[in-house]
């Protein structure tokens, strides 16, 4: 039973890691112990009972395990509120507590305010097999007048006292995702979040917290949230060295009124612990994905061509069948038009809204295509942007009132563009309406969901209870459109793309099965950035494209092989191809399709970081360790520092004590062996290999 209840609290224990909590004398629900899971339950510490000085009260010194803003403690708090007789002041004391066996094992611990009806649900779930917790809240009001919430996190993270951390997080802009720094931690308080409406590239809902630890060793602590839109996360080393970590909705800007008889629930919140490295933490969430988030978990993804750095907008029947044709001849499955086909869309100023085919490209709607790319043996797929409306649109021009604006203002348009506001019913129910009607028209296997503008002026008239609740009420409005669609169309495939990787998150990957990366698409820089997203998201989710953007200076076969590390697609204008080129491109599709299984349900190793020089590998392996692939990449070096060498490649994740032949290398060796002395690989500039590992016994 991984859920243990005793007179000092509970323990949560997973295959390998144990998190402890219990009340403490002054009657505080207190963190108790995060790490290695530990032989017997009197081995986890009792809760603490801080010595306290007098100006800052026990609040202040206790790693209360959801502190509220409150008394005499000045550490950042879970959560704020606002009462009907305008106190602001939480005093969360225990209730009970109720613990579930199945479907998965579960503790709720009750508390309520002292004095008003404020009721808190802490919700805990154990994922034994992945070493994972969840931790989600819900708050209920159950007096009569509303209460104003100001800050709900889901959850806060308390980490071993006395020991200096550093923190990993993830920065970027459009087009250059997914960057990591690791910087020590220190006293004070360290802010990521996003304040733009969806996940953003600027930072990612993503945090690892090591003590010494690197890609193979060392203790790392880490987590995410499943939300899609504005999110924080505090890091904070308190005046007496207590490290912490806040997860949950970004207050910024947001309060939500809580009416009696309709409680409010925050996005899980999920974390780890390890003490085997960075790489085990992201294997742990890879994991948890596949298992369990995906809606088609473990469905391996066709390999596809996407139009839209081709052709742009200037789509038509013509040009994308002759796409089509060529595609099919290198062994695509799956045909994506791109943005363009629908009405008025000529360009980026006009048409977003209007989701029925343009009667100028396709005057016989999308089916004459859509046979066109079945009678080639591909699936059909298709790209829409429904949170959007053009100005020059027929749904703006009868529904101005949809959009998000303030009406003394500007609405400023970004890429001439506004965003309708899916917190409104009405909103959804005509984005459910016209995108079921397209789905249920044609025969589409497969839609990208893109989102390509971030919100400015957030206002909503008449909104049903505070406008703020706009950021929390918008994404609650998303998932309901995805997911009444997914429910009516259970074998579309799904991508969400917010100008590449926007919206790349636990709480869309149980609606999109898959993230457009990056616009960026050059094989160099892609290298990089896909490091970064698989710090927390699994290569089967990743889309990679291979386009003509760095033609000129990266060889084609080391474009694919980047792109293989993903999900495999080609974006070039295969019209400009040439026959040579089409017909290596036809090689690496067929071993893309043969090693697909191993790179999008295997364990991923990082080997050498692109991060770090001209040299990157990575290594995958099959689930049963039969099999894997192994991608080294050399980037350019300029001959006067070509005396920098590729050290011996050491493998990961094989059987120690079985026989493994390396592709290339004449002899078989223990697994143990290519995993201590490694192999030798020699590449010159811009040369990169596939590599294909096999156990022989
Ligand atoms: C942004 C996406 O990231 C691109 O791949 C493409 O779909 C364009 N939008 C289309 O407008």
């Amino acid at each position: 039973m991984p859920i243990h209840s005793s007179p000092t609290g509970w323990v949560l224990e997973t295959r390998n890691t144990a998190y402890a909590l219990g009340l403490n004398r002054a009657g505080l629900l207190t963190h108790r112990y995060w790490g290695a899971r530990l032989p017997f339950l009197s081995d986890y510490p009792e809760p603490a009972n801080p010595v306290f000085w007098a100006a800052d009260g026990p609040g202040h010194f206790t790693p209360e395990e959801f502190p509220g803003y409150g008394g005499t403690k000045y550490t950042d708090p879970a959560i704020k509120v606002t009462f009907a007789d305008g106190v602001r002041d939480v005093v969360l004391t225990y209730l009970d507590a109720t613990i579930q066996e199945s479907p998965s094992a579960t503790l709720a611990i009750h508390l309520k305010d002292a004095h008003y009806p404020l009721h808190m649900m802490l919700h805990y779930r154990v994922h034994e097999e992945h070493d994972l917790i969840e931790r989600w809240i819900t708050l209920e009001n159950r007096g009569a007048e509303a209460i104003t919430v100001e800050r709900l996190f889901s959850a806060k993270w308390t980490l071993p006292e006395g020991r200096a951390y550093f923190l990993t997080h993830m920065f970027g802009r459009h087009a250059d995702e997914f960057h990591l720094v690791r910087e020590p931690l220190t006293q004070g308080l360290k802010v990521l979040d996003s304040k733009r409406i969806i996940t953003s590239f600027q930072h990612s809902p993503w945090f690892s917290i090591d003590h010494n630890a690197t890609e193979d060793t060392g203790e790392v602590w880490f987590g995410t949230l499943a939300w899609s839109g504005n999110w924080k996360i505090t890091a904070e080393v308190s005046d007496w060295h207590s490290t912490r970590v806040s997860i949950g909705w970004n207050d910024w800007d947001f309060a939500w009124r809580l009416e009696p008889d309709h409680p409010l629930t925050t996005p899980a919140a999920f974390a780890g612990y390890t003490k085997n490295g960075f790489g085990d933490a992201s294997r742990l969430l890879h994991g948890y994905v596949r298992d369990r988030l995906l809606p088609h978990g473990k469905q391996l993804h066709k390999v596809l061509y996407n139009s839209w750095e081709a052709t742009l907008f200037d789509v038509d029947e013509r040009s994308q069948s002759a796409l089509a044709e060529r595609a099919a001849q290198m062994g695509v499955e799956l045909f994506v038009m791109d943005d363009g086909w629908f009405h008025g869309r000529n360009g980026d100023s006009a048409g977003l809204g209007d989701w029925w085919p343009d009667e100028m490209k396709f005057p016989g709607g999308l089916s004459p295509l859509i046979q066109k790319v079945n009678s080639l043996g591909m699936d059909f797929g298709l790209w829409i942007e429904p949170e959007m409306v053009n100005p020059n649109s027929e749904l703006y021009r009868a529904h101005p009132d949809w959009v998000i604006h303030f009406p003394t203002r500007r609405r400023t348009e970004s890429r001439n563009q506004l965003i309708l506001n899916l917190g409104r019913g009405d909103v959804q129910d005509y984005l459910i309406d016209v995108l079921d009607k397209l789905l249920s028209e044609n025969k589409i296997d497969f839609i990208k969901w893109d989102m390509n503008r971030h919100v400015s002026e957030p206002g909503w008239q008449n909104a049903p209870g505070d406008p703020r609740e706009i950021w929390v009420r918008y994404v609650h409005g998303l998932y309901r459109v995805w997911q009444t669609l997914r429910e009516r169309h259970p074998t579309v495939i799904w991508q969400s793309c917010a100008s590449g990787g926007g919206r790349a998150d636990f709480g869309i990957l149980r609606f999109a099965d898959q993230v457009w990366t990056s616009d960026n698409t050059e094989a160099t820089s892609r290298l990089s950035i896909q490091e970064g997203y698989s710090q927390y998201l699994p290569a089967s989710t990743m889309e990679a494209w291979v386009t003509d953007a760095d033609q000129k200076n990266v060889p084609l076969e080391f474009r694919f092989h980047v792109s293989m590390c993903g999900t495999l697609g080609v974006g070039g204008n295969l019209l400009e191809w040439s026959e040579a080129d089409r017909e290596l491109a036809a090689r690496c599709i067929e071993l893309y399709k043969e090693i697909r299984p191993v790179v999008q349900l295997g364990e991923q190793y990082r080997l050498i970081s692109p991060q770090n020089g001209p040299f990157s590998a990575v290594q995958y392996v099959s689930p049963d360790q039969s099999e894997g692939v192994l991608f080294v990449f050399r980037a350019h070096i300029p001959d006067f520092a070509n005396v920098v060498k590729l050290p011996p490649i050491c493998l990961r994740g094989l059987d120690s004590d079985s026989l493994y032949l390396v592709e290339g290398c004449e002899e078989p060796h223990s697994g143990k062996a290519w995993m201590e002395i490694g192999l030798k690989v020699e590449l010159s500039n811009m040369q990169s290999r596939a590599l294909r590992i096999k156990k022989l016994a």
